[in-house]
Order: C-alpha cells, then sequence, then structure tokens
C-alpha cells in the first residue's frame, strides 16, 4: 500500500466528531507513515487553545493560519493529516490537499457526531443554544463538499480499529 500511495499523503476531513484524529493516528502507525493534527499544530504554531485563537483573533485568522499550517505540513509529507472540520471548506486548502494527498472523507450520522463531540467540549462552533441543530445546519452545508473527497468511508458507531481497516481497505 505505501508503494501505491507514493508521496502522497493521506488527508482525513469530515466534521468534527468523525474521528478523524483517532482514525488518522492509527492508520499511520499501520502504515508507517508520520501522523500530524492539524489543530495541535496550529494550537503549537500560535502557544493558544483554538478556543482562544478564535475569541481572541477570531474565525477568519483561524482559517489563514490553518491554511498555512497544512500547507506548510503537507509540503514535509508523505504523512497522515487530520484537518479540522472547516479546513477542506476553504477552496485554496482543498487544491493543496488535491496536488499532494488522497482525501479521505470520514462520514458519520448526526447522532454518532454529536455523541463524540460531547466527550470533547472545545469545539468553539458548537457553543450554541443547541450545538445539535448546529451541527445539522453543518452538516447540509459541508457534506457536499466533503463528497468531493477521492475516498468516503463511513465512521460508523463500531470500534475505530475497524474503521480504520475499512479506510485501509477503501485505499487498496
Ligand atoms: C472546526 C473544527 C475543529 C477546529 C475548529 C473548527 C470546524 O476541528 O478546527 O474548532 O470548523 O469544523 P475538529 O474537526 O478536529 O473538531
Amino acid at each position: 500500500l505505501r508503494r501505491v500511495l507514493g508521496l502522497r499523503s493521506i488527508v482525513l476531513v469530515g466534521l468534527m466528531g468523525a474521528g478523524k484524529s483517532t482514525v488518522g493516528r492509527r492508520l499511520a502507525t499501520r502504515l508507517g507513515l508520520l501522523f500530524k493534527d492539524a489543530d495541535n499544530e496550529i494550537e503549537a504554531a500560535a502557544g493558544l487553545t483554538i478556543p482562544d485563537i478564535f475569541a481572541i483573533y477570531g474565525e477568519p485568522s483561524f482559517r489563514d493560519g490553518e491554511e498555512r499550517v497544512i500547507t506548510r505540513l503537507l509540503r514535509a509529507g508523505p504523512l497522515v493529516l487530520a484537518t479540522g472540520g472547516g479546513a477542506y471548506l476553504r477552496p485554496a486548502t482543498r487544491e493543496h490537499i488535491r496536488e499532494r494527498g488522497i482525501s479521505v472523507w470520514l462520514k458519520a450520522d448526526l447522532d454518532v457526531l454529536m455523541r463524540r463531540v460531547r466527550k470533547r467540549g472545545n469545539r468553539p462552533l458548537l457553543q450554541t443554544e443547541d450545538p445539535e441543530a448546529t451541527m445539522r445546519a453543518l452538516m447540509e452545508v459541508r457534506h457536499p463538499v466533503y463528497a468531493e473527497a477521492d475516498i468516503v468511508v463511513m465512521s460508523r458507531d463500531v470500534s475505530q480499529d475497524r474503521v480504520v481497516e475499512d479506510v485501509m481497505e477503501a485505499l487498496v
């Protein structure tokens, strides 16, 4: 599989709670590739947490930083890269991903996403009165864009190892 991939990276896209970081880390181990989480890299570069970056600089600045970080990481590839849920929405970022990697949309149902995001309350976009309605609205806007990814894998409500296997199968 490494030979098939050549110098291309695997880039996981999809909504918050889709399992991009967990699946990505395990996938990288399986493939013997480096794993990076774009959100963590942004936090390290900024010296701030993502909620703080949103609060202090606003979402547009976060998106600029996100694009820079993803471009830098992909240039240093090949690697497995978990992106933040909004990254793939920006055309320039999408183009970098298309040039350097194989994109994998981890698609999940609303209830699965909600169950997972409730475990980690660090998503500024979901700090709304009705997070589930917000997530539903995000699904509506973003799903058509995520659908441009090279591969779609259902992030089912089973062990993440099974999802990793599904991604491996979809890649060959
Ligand atoms: C965002 C998703 C988050 C993070 C930021 C914005 C989004 O990443 O980048 O809170 O726009 O969907 P995860 O998808 O890893 O939660």
